[in-house]
């Protein structure tokens, strides 16, 4: 605290990213990156890039990517939003399309950046709770509010929501934006994205940071109608007017020529998804249904603080949310069969 510091920045209480440890030979399973690495043409992209051009800006707009990516998911290009990370894409959407005067809704077990957003922007927040099975209930969307947001696999308990259940959320919403958080929809959802042209009021956000294993290249983007896109590109330009660097833009648009790659990677983590989990199954514990590129489980007898303190004594790092109805969980990100081996062998010397 400073004298320096502005009122608001003094209220702030900002979101606290899972640990980078910096020991080698950890097994990181707690901050949901993907274990199998990007595509090879990734890199050699972002290669071809490293030359006399990087004194340029890179194009504001992202406008080759933009294409690729509208193309990819069968809509057009305007209705395209680029961002550093879905983060940033997220920051966006709370200051450019949530109403104030009414609060925005979300899940009380979430993703705990969005209150911090709402922080951020003085935006009300009110969470809805999930039912006992950590389920979203969609009847439970349908209050007054000012703008709604949910991950879709919901982070950190895995579980999907399907297409009816999301349709039943935008319908009782049609003055309101719904935002739908995809960053894990790859690991076996099915997209929203295939509803953007009937629901003017839905935006739907990705992110290469898991599928496509990007989480270093910073890239992230939201599709939805063109007047929520210009909404969200006059906020970027009021703010940063180019949020992806020209390594990144080239990097991205590789990851998405490469079909073959991605499908190996997210097949990958689903069948190891299942391994985990009977494993985990198999040593008492209870694993929520996921279809995300993690885990959500609680030991029947055994603590999640003192399982995840065990573990990293171990040298294996997983999440544990400190919060009320989650407290016994361990959120475990799925890593490469030798890092999943050594998740499970260590669980059972505990
Ligand atoms: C639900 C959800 N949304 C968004 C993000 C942000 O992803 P990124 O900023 O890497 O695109 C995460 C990251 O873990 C997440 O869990």
């Amino acid at each position: 605290m400073s004298k320096f510091w502005s009122p608001l920045v003094k209220s702030l209480v900002p979101y606290v990213p899972g640990e980078q440890p910096k020991m080698a030979n950890l097994v990181k399973l707690n901050t949901n990156e993907n274990p199998f690495g990007p595509s090879p043409k990734v890199i050699e992209a972002i290669q071809s890039e490293l030359n006399d051009s990087l004194r340029l800006y890179p194009d504001p707009e992202g406008e080759s990517l933009r294409q690729t990516i509208a193309g990819y998911h069968n809509v057009k290009p305007e209705q395209v939003f680029l961002g550093n990370g879905s983060d940033e894409v997220l920051a966006h959407i709370f200051y450019a399309l949530f109403q104030h005067g009414q609060p925005v809704l979300f899940p009380d077990v979430t993703y705990s950046f969005y209150p911090v957003y709402c922080g951020l922007y003085n935006i009300e927040g009110k969470t809805v709770p999930l039912t006992d099975s950590f389920e979203i209930n969609p009847e439970d969307y349908k209050q007054p509010n000012g703008g709604i947001i949910f991950p879709n696999p919901n982070a950190p308990t895995g579980r999907y929501l399907g297409l009816e259940h999301v349709e039943a959320i935008l319908q009782a919403n049609f003055e309101r934006v719904v935002v739908v958080d995809e960053a894990y929809i790859d690991f076996g959802g099915e997209s929203s994205i295939k509803l953007v042209d009937q629901y003017p009021n839905l935006l739907v956000c990705q992110t290469l940071s898991k599928a496509r294993s990007l989480a270093g290249l910073r890239v992230g983007f939201a599709i939805g109608h063109p007047d929520l896109i210009d909404a969200l590109n006059r906020v970027k330009d009021s703010f940063n007017s180019y949020p992806l660097d020209r390594l990144a833009q080239a990097g991205a648009k590789a990851a998405y020529e490469d079909e073959a790659w991605f499908q190996k990677s997210c097949n990958g983590v689903i069948s190891e998804r299942e391994r985990v989990t009977e494993a985990l199954e198999g040593l008492s514990f209870e694993v929520l249904p996921s279809k995300a590129n993690f885990v959500f489980a609680r030991h029947k007898e055994k603590s999640g603080d003192s399982l995840s303190k065990a573990l990293r004594e171990q040298g294996i790092i997983v999440r544990h949310f400190n919060k009320p109805r989650i407290s016994e969980f361990l959120r475990i990100t799925i890593g490469t069969p030798v890092q999943n081996d050594a998740l499970i062998t260590g669980l059972k010397t505990l």
